[in-house]
């Protein structure tokens, strides 16, 4: 018999992360069940706390990606059609926009691997393979050779890069596999390259944009974008790279890249605060103590440990994956939202961009589905998106 949301709650407040998984588990399914019948049709992006309802945001969004992306993994963990079904358009969706008036940009892996390709990989869809690979000849024709990086954004930011994209070579690298054409591959670790080179510091923490002279690739200036400042530490973007650069080593066995997903964990988990949730910049200011958290860093940050802890021998891998199992556990005890039917997000308190005082404390879409990637990998989930 299914606990009820204060049972469930309590569960979820006691035990050790092995001890509340199973209880989890349960509660996601109840969770996502819900959110199907509240974000019906709409794109979320941000629930605010006070009312815990999903905007319905533009579907050329960065985000639209990420609801339908959490339905493909439940269908894949449980086989059940019903995920499928409420999944299955949004790839079409996607491709009628693309022809009409849109602001696609850098972000088209974040937008196509969790709804084209997954469905592709999931269900053999030709429509799925087709808009995959429609949508990495986008992202392959903008990269900027002289600099040997892709461009972010649109309108006039041709020099501008950002190390968010470190997440959308997942998107060149399964094109170069599944058409076997190299020249996907050689764009990803060319800008993966430039990642290590320019976005990675010494000391493991991250620039957010890198500002390159379009013509000749000289890189103009450092620029603190969603961060606090030029040298501040927007923790996002570390985790960004994180994930971003254990999937590289994925796919290329590389190990610069694998060290360098290393460097930015060791540093991102050496500034966690106690309950392992961090705050937006690691650098906002001297005491942390009155800064928001942003949860959307800690959900995707533990994902990357567990592509970190599977890529290396068990006794290196450990800590990596304790390290996830901790910020899971952070995340699950003081952000999820297991006992408001009403609210339609699972977790609270991400940080969208703080410098432009834009969304705040929130829910965030892709908080969500970071945290319900991380836990289906800890429950042994294998087709990876990212
Ligand atoms: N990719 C934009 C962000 O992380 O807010």
């Amino acid at each position: 018999m299914r606990m009820n949301n204060k049972e469930l709650s309590k569960r979820l407040q006691e035990g050790t992360w092995q001890e509340i998984m199973p209880s989890l588990w349960e509660a996601m399914q109840a969770k996502v069940d819900q959110m199907i019948i509240q974000i019906g049709d709409k794109s979320p992006h941000v629930a605010p706390p006070d009312t815990g309802k999903y905007d319905d945001m533009r579907h050329d969004w960065w985000t639209a990606g990420f609801w339908p992306g959490i339905l493909w993994i439940m269908y894949d963990l449980t086989g059940k059609p019903h995920y499928r079904e409420k999944a299955w358009s949004w790839d079409e969706r996607f491709e009628q926009k693309s022809v009409q008036d849109n602001n696609f940009h850098h972000d088209v892996g974040f937008q196509y691997l969790p709804t084209a390709v997954v469905k592709y990989k999931l269900t053999g869809d030709q429509a799925g393979r087709r808009r995959g690979l429609a949508a990495a000849n986008f992202l392959a024709g903008r990269y900027n050779m002289a600099g040997k990086f892709l461009r972010a954004w649109n309108q006039d930011k041709t020099g501008w890069s950002i190390v968010d994209s470190s997440m959308n070579l997942s998107l060149l690298f399964w094109a170069a596999e599944e058409i076997k054409d190299p020249r996907f591959d050689m764009i990803a670790r060319a800008h993966a390259d430039t990642v290590v080179e320019h976005f990675i510091r010494p000391d493991g923490s991250v620039n957010h944009i890198v500002s390159f002279d379009p013509y000749t690739g000289e890189v103009i200036e450092s620029l603190g974008g969603q961060g606090a400042g030029p040298d501040s530490s927007w923790s996002r973007g570390a985790a960004w790279a994180l994930h971003g650069m254990a999937n590289t080593y994925r796919y290329t066995q590389d190990k610069k890249y694998l060290h360098a997903a290393q460097r930015v964990a060791h540093y991102f988990l050496a500034m966690l605060p106690e309950d392992s949730v961090p705050h937006w910049d690691f650098r906002a200011a001297e005491s942390l103590v009155d800064e928001p958290r942003d949860t959307s860093a800690g959900s995707c940050a533990a994902s990357g440990l567990l592509e970190l802890a599977d890529a290396l021998p068990p006794v290196q891998g450990r800590p990596y994956r304790e390290a996830a199992e901790r910020i899971m556990l952070g995340l699950t005890r003081h952000y999820g939202v297991w006992d408001k039917p009403d609210y339609e997000a699972i977790l609270t308190c991400g940080t969208g961009n703080k410098p432009a005082d834009s969304n705040i404390d929130v829910s965030l879409i892709y908080g969500d589905y970071y945290y319900v990637e991380t836990l289906a990998k800890l429950l042994g989930w294998k087709n990876r998106i990212f």
